[in-house]
């Protein structure tokens, strides 16, 4: 049953109600797609806080409870019981698949993880020390030029192998970008390996040496790969859709999100935490560290606290904390410093008037780079991480909006603020 809401406009004759959608979880959202034309208004919400801006049937987040799940599986018993692939499978097509239906997008996979060799030239383009995830936008966005002409986005078929591609190949452009960075021979995907695996031997394995698998890092891969795979309309993804909505490349899409991703107060965040954390250095700092961060007049902000939707505890931080006290247990690393900040930093700020008034708590990115750091990762290859699992997210999410055939393109407007208009003066030569 459609219900309407007359609070948005002030309509006397009664008849300017807006519909209240409602989705199968969550908030209920207000119908404005008609009020500009009927009423001559515009929604006004920078940032987006109270704007859903498509209906998705992918990903789940409640903030208050504390709550993520990937087409209604919780993302706790994901981490536990599931693995890397099937999760992508998941979240493409909507189910978990039959063993025959893993198998046939494991092979998939397998078969499109290699790079075109005159993609691997253009690594020889970038400064031997540039950012790892400028390389990624760039080598991302040049893939479009081998997989453009011969594509036809319309197709359903094409589509599922372009997601299947970009799914493939991310480990493998993501290993090749640090691999690139410290002047090692680039490594070949081996098809041996699961996913998480096979991108661990192409981070660190060495042509001149077997490469030795610890599973208990990979199996710790496989869960950030698997918690970080999707987050709903986050600005990353909203930047997939809406490079999408014009009918874009999707190689040329994901490259938009891999931008996006990069920023501090989203994918970077992880890589910024360690050098926080870093730069405290020991326990009887922090208190420093949390003034700074509640002094309006600093930009400091506490990173890996925080979130727009978590009000509560990030569900994906506490996997990852249970995570990261393992792997360092398994390392010989429990008394690795920084956790010992870390976690007398949450402890300190979770007790703090102004983090409990604002309902900050340690998202995602708190725990992810102390572990990532234990297993060797260097810091700068953070978000890279972070980007290899969000593809599958961002593909799904590409997928979804192309499966809409009512979705046209993303055009928001704006509330001028700028000059009425005023006349050229006429003695003025441009
Ligand atoms: N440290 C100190 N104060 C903070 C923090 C923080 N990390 N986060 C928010 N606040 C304060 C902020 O100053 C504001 O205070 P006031 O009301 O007095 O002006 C209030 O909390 C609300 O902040 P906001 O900026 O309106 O919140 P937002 O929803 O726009 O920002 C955020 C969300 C994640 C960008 C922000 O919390 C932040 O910058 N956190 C640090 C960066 C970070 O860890 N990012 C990773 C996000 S999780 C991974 C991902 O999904 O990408």
């Amino acid at each position: 049953m459609t219900k309407y809401v007359n609070a948005v406009i002030n309509d006397e004759s009664g008849e300017g109600g807006l519909p209240v959608l409602e989705g199968t979880l969550g908030p209920q959202a207000v119908d404005i797609q008609s009020l500009y034309s009927r009423h001559g208004l515009l929604a006004y919400d920078p940032g987006y806080r109270s704007t859903a801006s498509c209906k998705s049937a992918i990903t789940f987040v409640d903030g208050d409870a504390g709550i993520l799940a990937y087409r209604g599986y919780p993302i706790e018993q994901l981490a536990a019981r599931s693995h890397f692939l099937e999760v992508a499978y998941l979240l493409m097509f909507g189910e978990l698949p039959s063993a025959r239906e893993a198998e046939g997008f494991r092979e998939a996979v397998c078969q499109h993880n290699l790079l075109h060799e005159q993609v691997i030239s253009f690594y020889r383009g970038f400064r031997r020390d540039a950012h790892p995830m400028a390389i990624m936008v760039g080598v991302v966005g040049a893939l479009s030029a081998f997989y453009h002409d011969d594509m036809d986005i319309r197709d359903p078929e094409q589509r599922i192998n372009a997601a299947i591609r970009l799914v493939a190949k991310m480990p493998t452009i993501a290993a090749a970008s640090y691999t690139y960075s410290t002047g090692r021979p680039l490594r070949y995907p081996r098809n041996e390996y699961d996913y998480a695996a096979n991108f661990m031997q192409m981070l660190f394995g060495m042509p001149n040496r077997d490469f030795v698998l610890d599973p208990v890092q990979a199996r710790a891969m496989d869960c950030i790969l698997i918690l970080h795979a999707d987050h709903e309309q986050n600005a990353s993804t909203s930047t997939v859709r809406m490079a999408a909505s014009s009918g874009a490349n999707p190689f040329a899409c994901i490259a938009a999100g891999i931008a996006s991703l990069w920023g501090p107060a989203h994918g970077g965040a992880n890589e910024e935490v360690v050098k926080m954390l870093s730069e405290i250095g020991s326990p009887e700092n922090i208190p420093r560290t949390i003034a700074r961060a509640k002094d309006k007049g600093d930009t400091f902000r506490l990173m890996g606290f925080g979130h727009r939707v978590y009000k509560n505890f990030d569900p994906r931080a506490k996997v990852i904390q249970a995570n990261a006290r393992e792997v360092l247990g398994h390392l010989g690393l429990e008394n690795d410093p920084l956790m010992a900040v870390a976690l007398e930093l949450e402890a300190i700020a979770l007790k703090d008037e102004y983090f409990i008034e604002r309902k900050l708590y340690p998202n995602v990115d708190f725990y992810s780079g102390l572990l990532l750091r234990a297993m060797g990762i260097p810091t700068k290859m953070f978000t890279a991480v972070f980007a290899v699992a969000r593809t599958a997210g961002w593909v799904s999410q590409w997928l979804e909006l192309h499966n809409d055939a009512t979705h046209g393109i993303d055009r928001p407007r704006q509330l001028y603020v700028g000059e009425t208009l005023r006349d050229y003066p006429r003695d003025r030569r441009g």
